[in-house]
């Protein structure tokens, strides 16, 4: 493979959620030619309108210039279809948290995508190993799994599927590089290394508000003051959303063990709607958001 092709220059991102939006936009100021694209055309104008105040916020803060964020925007297009994959150095798959979604992309995209692309999902918890199975080359899949708000969390874990090849693991520690993250590698076990701890403490906070042992304000205020933690469990729950944190549970429950089980008041809250940040409503209220 010639150096060209071993470097990442040209990105296909599929989902334009929380996620998918934000790793577009760090792979875009990191002068990569971006395509971002959703099957809803209201999630992808969504998507793009947070690039453009993600980067409006950088702005402000002075950590870009304006010149900067009009390049960066011009380096990502709005598509509505997959068709970009068939110029991708690089996929990154950044849709909801089901197998057979992920299978089924998978086994599409690497047909479509030339034969040196890497494929990467951002699974925070599915077996990197069962989606790579999907691909015409299971060797040149990688787990890439971001934190949210991407373009501020400085953390890139890269899951090393069963099948992944060392190459795929090369290239995907230059891509974190080139991005400005910090990477580290882990092997494709349930949960990996942070979604198994940050769900646990996240599920720990429910199991003590329904135990009444302290408010959630209370419970995220001992985090923050007490262990430094940027957000409190329950204030951190809203932001990655309750539902997203459920599927990771209910997952790990069936894979790891007991401990996982989730807690009746978030299987509840989920099925209320109250889904966090993104619905207006979680463990605290944003009526901002609300729809
Ligand atoms: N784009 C650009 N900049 C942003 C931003 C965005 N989307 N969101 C926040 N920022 C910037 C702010 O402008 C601010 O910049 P300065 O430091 O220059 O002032 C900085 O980030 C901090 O933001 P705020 O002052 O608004 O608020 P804060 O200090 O409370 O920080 C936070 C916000 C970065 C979200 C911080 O609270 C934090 O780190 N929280 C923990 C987040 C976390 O744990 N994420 C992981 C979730 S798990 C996950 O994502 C994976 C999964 O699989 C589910």
């Amino acid at each position: 493979m010639s150096d060209v092709q071993n470097t990442v220059n040209t990105v296909l991102v599929v989902g334009a959620g929380t996620m998918g939006n934000g790793i577009a936009q760090v792979c875009a100021q990191a002068g990569m030619t971006v395509t971002l694209t959703d099957v809803s055309p209201a999630v992808l104008e969504r998507g793009m309108q947070n690039i453009g105040k993600s980067l409006s916020k950088l702005v402000e803060k002075g950590k870009l210039d304006g010149a900067a964020k009009d390049a960066t925007l011009g380096r990502i297009a709005a598509a509505g279809d997959t068709s970009a994959a068939a110029g991708a150095d690089l996929i990154v798959e950044a849709i909801p948290e089901r197998m057979e979604l992920k299978v089924a992309l998978f086994r599409e995209l690497s047909a479509k995508a030339p034969a040196h692309a890497l494929l990467g999902t951002n699974t925070s918890s599915l077996s990197v190993t069962e989606i790579a199975g999907a691909a015409t080359d299971p060797s040149r899949v990688i787990g890439l799994h971001f934190f949210n708000p991407v373009p501020v969390m400085e953390l890139l874990e890269i899951v090393r599927g069963l099948t992944t090849s060392e190459a795929t693991l090369d290239r995907a520690q230059a891509f974190a590089t080139a991005i400005g993250k910090k990477a580290i590698v882990v092997k494709d076990f349930p949960g990996f290394a942070t979604s198994r701890l940050g769900v646990m403490l996240g599920c720990e906070a429910i199991r003590m508000l329904e135990q009444g042992v302290a408010s959630a304000a209370d419970i995220d205020t001992a985090m923050k003051l007490g262990y430094r933690h940027p957000m409190g469990p329950l204030e951190l729950t809203d932001l990655v959303g309750l539902d997203v944190r459920l599927a990771i549970l209910d997952h790990l429950h069936r894979e790891v063990g007991e401990q996982f089980r989730a807690p009746a008041l978030l299987r509840q809250m989920v099925r209320a709607g109250y889904l966090g940040r993104k619905s207006g409503r979680g463990f605290y209220e944003y009526p901002d958001t609300k729809k």
